[in-house]
């Protein structure tokens, strides 16, 4: 019977069949250990000279790394070995072996990023990176759990998009048909205001684009973001909900996930500590801590990555910041009643240097201001008729947020750069493999 290897402990005792890849092999004269790897797990097998065939004890004995096999036997409990079993080898077969004259080029040795990143197509298959992506599952996972039950409708929305969300100057332009230009969305808000409309509560969870030549550690060009999106909502409700989802996801990467994150070395100490309340503080108080901690920051400007670490230097958990000034926010953002200047946004800020990971608010719902907005920042309004809609036909207050899933996992793994937290990551100067 074929098993994967994470099924191996139930069936101890039983001769089964395994399929997957060499991962790592030892070998002494009369027995070898050759450890294969099924994407499930690694499991250690005992192939013993005298009780195989001598020609595939021999071709074992010299299996070159990554090179696919077949094996069988029967699964032992072994409380030494890495994964609790072993299996005691009782015949193989090899699928192909990889030739020695062109070996699998990610060995044990460091290799530099970009080497490994030019073989991200095999990097995968490292330890590190297969858990890291196991911590992604695990996330995505949890954020679609967490609205499904939480009464959100999946509605996705367009990736051909003709007009900006987040401002015109990070937009890539596609040629489509006829001459026509549109552009790769940046996030699917404006449509979830249609269809929070539609449904009351709606979430889009896709790819987005960003076209900002950042180098950052914290950048991609393309990666995916969850968005929520609640008719008859304010910015309080924005609050609430993305501190429900963020602990919701950590408790279930920590419950099902520590043996990843005990690979990726994280201090699960940190994301335990994550606890609500989350710590709140206005765009103003923030701009005076920052100061207080030497920071250049004048009132006005948005926060950058070094106040963002700044900022939650002092904190275990996640703070909430609102109320930046409008300037520096999209054209969408309702102003505070009591102080036009400001809007009413937030965003929020993770601990430990990983920056902004929710950013949110409530929209402007008004035709009169959102027409005079649009004018603002020099949006063509033919773009946004149907946005404008949206405020002729019962236009109620509403609100939402974006939560990007790659700075999210970067933190729940402990990992310095985001470009790991992906399978195949987008930045200014890697579009392969
Ligand atoms: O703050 P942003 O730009 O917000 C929006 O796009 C809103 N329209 C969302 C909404 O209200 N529906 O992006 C939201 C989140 C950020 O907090 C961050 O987690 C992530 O998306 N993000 C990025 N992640 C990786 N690479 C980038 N270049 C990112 N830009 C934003
Ligand atoms: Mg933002």
């Amino acid at each position: 019977m074929r098993i994967t290897i994470a099924e191996a402990g139930k069936h101890v005792g039983e001769a089964v069949e395994i399929a997957g890849w060499l991962y790592n092999l030892r070998s002494g004269g009369k027995i070898c250990f050759p450890q294969v790897r099924d994407g499930s797990g690694i499991i250690q097998c005992v192939a013993v000279k005298s009780a195989l065939p001598e020609e595939l004890f021999e071709s074992l004995k010299h299996l070159t790394q990554e090179s696919s096999l077949i094996v069988r036997g029967k699964i032992r409990a072994e409380a030494r070995a890495a994964g609790g079993y072993e299996m005691d080898l009782e015949s193989a077969e090899i699928v192909q072996r990889v030739p020695e004259s062109d070996p699998y080029p990610i060995t044990p040795k460091e290799h530099g990023i970009d080497f490994l990143m030019d073989h991200r197509h095999l990097w995968l298959r490292s330890r590190r990176q297969h858990s890291a992506l196991l911590v992604r599952h695990e996330v995505i996972k949890a954020i679609r759990d967490y609205f499904d039950s939480h009464g959100f409708i999946l509605v996705d929305t367009p990736i051909f998009t003709p007009a900006a969300c987040e401002g015109t100057t990070t937009l890539f332009e596609v040629d489509y048909f006829e001459d026509e230009k549109v552009y790769l969305a940046q996030s699917g808000q404006l449509y979830g205001e249609a269809t929070a409309a539609a449904f009351g509560k709606t979430y889009c969870f896709g790819p987005v684009f960003r076209a900002e030549k950042s180098k950052t550690r914290r950048h991609l060009t393309e990666f995916w973001m969850v968005e929520p999106e609640m008719a008859y909502a304010d910015l309080e409700d924005v609050k609430h909900v993305g501190e429900e989802l963020i602990l919701h996801v950590i408790g279930r990467v920590l419950e099902n996930r520590r043996e990843d994150l005990k690979i990726l070395e994280r201090d699960v100490s940190k994301l335990e500590a994550v606890k609500a309340p989350f710590h709140r503080m206005t765009y103003d108080q923030a701009v005076e801590k920052l100061k207080s901690k030497g920071s250049e920051i004048q009132w006005g400007s948005d926060l950058g990555n070094t106040d963002e670490t700044l900022v939650t230097e002092d904190l275990d958990r996640p703070v909430m910041i609102d109320r930046y000034p409008a300037a520096v926010k999209a054209f969408y953002f309702a102003p505070a009643p009591d102080r036009p200047d400001v809007a009413l946004g937030v965003d929020f800020i993770a601990p430990e240097g990983y920056g902004e990971i929710i950013g949110g608010g409530q929209r402007i719902h008004e035709l009169d201001l959102l027409l005079k907005r649009l004018e603002e920042h020099k949006l063509p309004r033919e773009a946004f008729e149907w946005y404008l809609d949206l405020r002729k036909y019962g236009s109620v207050p509403h609100a939402g947020f974006g939560m990007g899933v790659e700075r999210f996992v970067a933190w729940m793994c402990g990992l310095e750069h985001v470009r790991e937290t992906t399978a195949f990551p987008r930045m200014i100067y890697r579009t392969k493999p």
